[in-house]
This record gives C-alpha cells, sequence and structure tokens, in this order.
C-alpha cells in the first residue's frame, strides 16, 4: 500500500526486497549497493537481454541537443501529457508517481510540477539517456522527479502497490513481452491507482500493415531492438492475454476526426493512437 515517501524497490538482481529508494541502501540477500551516478539510480540487473543492452545503445547514436529534442519533438507528447495524465494527479491525494519508458521524461517533469507534494519517479532502460537527458529537462523545466532510475518495463524493481498513477507513451510497442509488462504496471499501482499509457495502433489493411512491418522491421533489426507495428486488434489482444477487459482500449480522438468508429475506418491505411488504461 502507498505510503508518502520514496517507493520501496525490491533488486533486480535477486528480487528480495530492499526498502525505500533513499540514501545507499544495500540488499539483504545479495549485498548489492545502490547509489544515483549522474543523478541517476541503476535499478537494472547485471544480466540484460540483448534487445534491452541495444535501447541503450540506441540512443547514443543521436548528438541532437536536449532542448531541441524536447520543445521541437515533443509537442504532441507533451500535449497528452498534459491534456489527458496530469488531470488524473489529485492535489494531496497522489503520493507517488511512476513515468515508465520516459525517454527525455518531460511526464515525470511535469508530475513534479503539477503535484510538488508526491514522490515522482522518472524512469527509462536507458541510463545514459537518463543522466545525458532526462536529468538536463527535469531543471529546464523546473521541476525535477524526485528519482530518475533506470528500470525495465517488463521486470519493474518496485514492491507491489506502490503507484497512484502511473504513465507511458509509445513504449509498449517496443517492448519483447508486453503482456509482462502490463501485468508488471498493474502490480505496482496502489489501491485506486490509476495507469495510462499512450501507443500506437498501426495500420490494418494488410498493403499498409506490410509497409509497416517492413520499415520497422529493417529499423529494429539494425539497432537490434524491439520495436515492431502492432494493429488495434493486436492491441486487443494484448490486453486480453494480460487478463484485462477490451474497455481498458480505447481509441484517442484526432484533432479533425473525433469519432472512434470513423477513427478506426481511417486506421485501415494510417495509425492512429491509442489510450490503454488499467485501474486498481
Ligand atoms: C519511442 S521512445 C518514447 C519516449 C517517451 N515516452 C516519449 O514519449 O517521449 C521509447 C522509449 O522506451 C524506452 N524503452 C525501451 N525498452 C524499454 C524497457 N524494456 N523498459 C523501459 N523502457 C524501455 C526507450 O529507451 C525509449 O526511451
Ligand atoms: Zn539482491
Amino acid at each position: 500500500m502507498a505510503t508518502d515517501g520514496p517507493a520501496r524497490f525490491r533488486c533486480p538482481d535477486c528480487a528480495k526486497a530492499v526498502g525505500p529508494l533513499a540514501d545507499a541502501p544495500a540488499c539483504p540477500g545479495c549485498g548489492r549497493v545502490f547509489a544515483p551516478a549522474g543523478g541517476v539510480w541503476d535499478l537494472l540487473p547485471h544480466a540484460l537481454d540483448a534487445t534491452k543492452v541495444n535501447e541503450d545503445r540506441a540512443h547514443q547514436d543521436e548528438g541532437l541537443p536536449t532542448w531541441r529534442r524536447l520543445f521541437f519533438h515533443k509537442l504532441y507528447g507533451i500535449e497528452w501529457c498534459e491534456n489527458k495524465w496530469l488531470p488524473q494527479l489529485r492535489e494531496g491525494r497522489t503520493r507517488r508517481v511512476l513515468e515508465i519508458g520516459g525517454g527525455l521524461c518531460y511526464a515525470g517533469a511535469l508530475a513534479k510540477a503539477r503535484a510538488p507534494h508526491a514522490w515522482v519517479a522518472a524512469t527509462d532502460i536507458s541510463p545514459r539517456y537518463l543522466r545525458q537527458h532526462a536529468v538536463r529537462v527535469g531543471s529546464i523545466l523546473g521541476s525535477p522527479a524526485d528519482a530518475y532510475a533506470a528500470a525495465d518495463a517488463e521486470a519493474l524493481p518496485f514492491e507491489d502497490e506502490q503507484f497512484d498513477a502511473v504513465y507511458s507513451q509509445v513504449v509498449i510497442y517496443r517492448l519483447p513481452d508486453p503482456v509482462r509488462a502490463l501485468r508488471e504496471i498493474h502490480r505496482v499501482l496502489a489501491p485506486g491507482g490509476r495507469y495510462l499509457g499512450i501507443e500506437r495502433a498501426s495500420p490494418w489493411l494488410p498493403p499498409f500493415t506490410g509497409r509497416e512491418i517492413r520499415e520497422m522491421g529493417a529499423r529494429s533489426e539494425a539497432a537490434g531492438t524491439g520495436e515492431r507495428p502492432i494493429t488495434y486488434r493486436g492491441w486487443r489482444e494484448i490486453l486480453a492475454r494480460a487478463g484485462f477487459p477490451s474497455t481498458s482500449l480505447q481509441v484517442e480522438p484526432g484533432g479533425r476526426v473525433r469519432s472512434p468508429s470513423l477513427r478506426r475506418l481511417g486506421n485501415a491505411v494510417r495509425p492512429i493512437y491509442v489510450a490503454i488504461r488499467l485501474a486498481r
């Protein structure tokens, strides 16, 4: 159950409960000592799958400065966060917040600005990206998260029922095991807690799906990552396998076409965005 202050975490190597994510705790199971480096906690297991190591490598080559990434590339993301997720954070009622696969982690910083009393953790699989950009974004926006941590969405290094609000944006589609990630997210939700995930649904008409499979496939093969197209039906299947009702998946309205059924029709040839909502 969520109380105030830092979330309780578990050792990513031996899964033993360690305690609150603060000071320099040591794992009572394997003795691993945790301390932030460059403002970022490493909560990844020592043995990490190649796909996940490659996610970190994929960030290496792009030389764009932080402010350009944030203000030029993330406009829509910031709007989703602002309009869909942040209103969920309630003054005095939201004690802990988690951003997953945050990249620049503007959502974590904006959440901290919206709910300064809450303890906010901004996480991503890439410790390098967090150190180089996310920590900086926190200062640019003037409200850094309380903790920046490298963490795997498929094996969240937190104890059960820790967070009142969890957010991710275009992350689940690139995970090798999305079902596992959704179950993990549900596990760390505190009673009354809510998760919002914004994801992309690829076009469902075969020639257009085929094109995405080829393009994304080439990209993920070159980078060694798990990125792949998932259609609306694919998302429904993933949710069903994870044990969540079909109502957990909703079509995101577009700027011009707001009706969900028309959006689904247009989704034959164009990608749309969908929202995954989980609650405990
Ligand atoms: C398309 S980016 C989206 C970043 C951010 N959410 C945004 O909207 O700006 C996908 C992010 O997922 C992260 N990611 C990939 N695999 C992950 C995993 N297993 N666990 C956590 N994050 C992961 C990547 O490092 C990357 O930052
Ligand atoms: Zn341990």
